[in-house]
């Protein structure tokens, strides 16, 4: 990986995985990812975050790159404990037993239990608003708790205008050649961050607002995320994706997510789409639960402002593919859709009242339903008139 100066001695020592093929075990990772570390080179050096422990050899070539073999680091900040950014901490903390590990009092304990570092003497506890002074730079500190995980905070560099921003304005996709988005098409990257903002970081919408909040007067022209490129030129592009998924804010669209077991089901999916498209809708996305990717259904279910979701009966409740996607949408918090619902039964209608059931715990207004016995007949029709209706009026709302 190309080691890069992003700043005078702020440097990406960060390195790229195109080998796992599931984030978190989950998640597909056709683009690669990235695990983002920066070092900033001053009197003292500090080490932003370290990577996955399977690129510790990668990181120490970096960081060994701008600083030689006899490399030596002062301070390890740590944004975020989450494995893919500490799984190194350890290797590190050997390798340099003079540097000392900087968190919060709850990162801490999180060092403490997964990596045994239990000596107090390595740690210097800081809390929001800290600041620790390196030399030409001064590292502040902020809280941004549930950014995803309890310990998260960021680092601010007032004379760079920089911030490190941990998983927030984070994407998926390895890094081609450059580092910084002014010297690269950011295309996939932006696209990307749908699916990495819904996926990892979409339950805690309401944290990333206070998140933003806090940063309101900050003057920011460099961020540097750890995951996907260094942004300056796109700021605002990558700022607006979390801005509105995270205020649950949708684009005009619809997405239909259906399962079907002998098509039955799809009949009426298919249906519904032409009925939105006859209606002037543009952007419909239809997705069979059994065959989509779970990670671009709640994507685009959170993407889009409406929201149509339709299952068979099968023993008696819902589905399982669509029940694994509504659990995955429910956990998210997923809201202001315009929502339709539509089920199939055979001899005893389950799948409708148990969507109906998902919708009420997630506080979602319903506008219109189809409830469907075997096949499509005229009735079913004229309900798939009415749930078109009903989810383009709802859209204007
Ligand atoms: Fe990229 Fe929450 O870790």
């Amino acid at each position: 990986m190309r080691i890069k100066e992003i700043s005078d001695i702020i440097f990406y020592v960060g390195v790229n995985d195109r080998v796992t093929e599931k984030f978190e075990s989950m998640w597909p990772l056709p683009y690669g990812v990235t695990y983002n570390a920066y070092l900033v080179a001053d009197e003292k050096v500090a080490l932003i975050d370290t990577v996955e422990i399977c690129e510790v050899e990668e990181l120490l070539k970096n960081i060994r790159s701008v600083k030689g073999e006899n490399a030596k680091i002062d301070y390890l900040i740590v944004n975020h404990m989450e494995p893919d950014h500490s799984g190194s901490i350890p290797v590190l903390a050997a390798l340099y037993p003079e540097m000392k590990i900087v968190g919060n009092k709850l990162t801490v304990g999180m060092v403490k239990g997964y990596y045994h570092i239990d000596d107090d003497a390595r740690y210097i506890v800081v809390g929001d608003g800290d600041t620790l002074p390196l030399g030409q730079k001064t590292l502040r500190f902020i809280t941004t708790p549930m950014v995803h995980w309890p310990e998260t905070m960021m680092t601010y560099i007032e004379s760079d205008a920089l911030l490190f921003t941990g998983d927030a304005l984070g994407t998926f996709g390895a890094l081609n050649g450059a580092v910084v988005d002014e010297e690269m098409n950011t295309e996939v990257y932006l696209r990307e961050a749908y699916r990495y903002y819904s996926n990892i970081v979409g339950k805690y919408g309401m944290f990333v607002q206070r998140a933003f909040k806090k940063l309101e007067g900050l003057k920011l022209t460099t961020i540097c995320p750890t995951h996907g490129p260094v942004w300056r030129r796109d700021i605002p592009k990558i700022m607006d994706i979390y801005q509105r998924l995270s205020k649950y804010e949708c684009e005009d669209g619809v997405v239909i997510v259906y399962g079907s077991m002998y098509g039955n089901t799809a009949d009426c999916a298919e249906k519904i789409a032409e009925k939105l498209a006859d209606r002037g809708v543009r952007n419909i996305i239809v997705h069979n639960a059994t065959h989509s990717e779970m990670s671009d259904m709640i994507s685009d279910c959170f993407r889009y402002k409406g929201l149509i979701i339709g299952a068979p009966t099968y023993q008696g409740d819902l589905f399982p593919p669509v029940k694994t996607l509504m659990s995955a949408l429910e956990a998210r918090e997923v809201k202001g859709k315009a929502v339709g619902l539509f089920g199939s039964f055979t001899w005893a209608a389950g799948a409708l009242p148990a969507l109906r059931k998902y919708a009420e715990s997630m506080k979602l207004d319903v506008l219109a339903e189809v409830q469907m016995k075997q096949s499509l007949n005229d009735d079913t029709e004229a309900q798939i008139e009415a749930l078109a209706d009903a989810i383009v009026e709802g859209m204007k709302g």
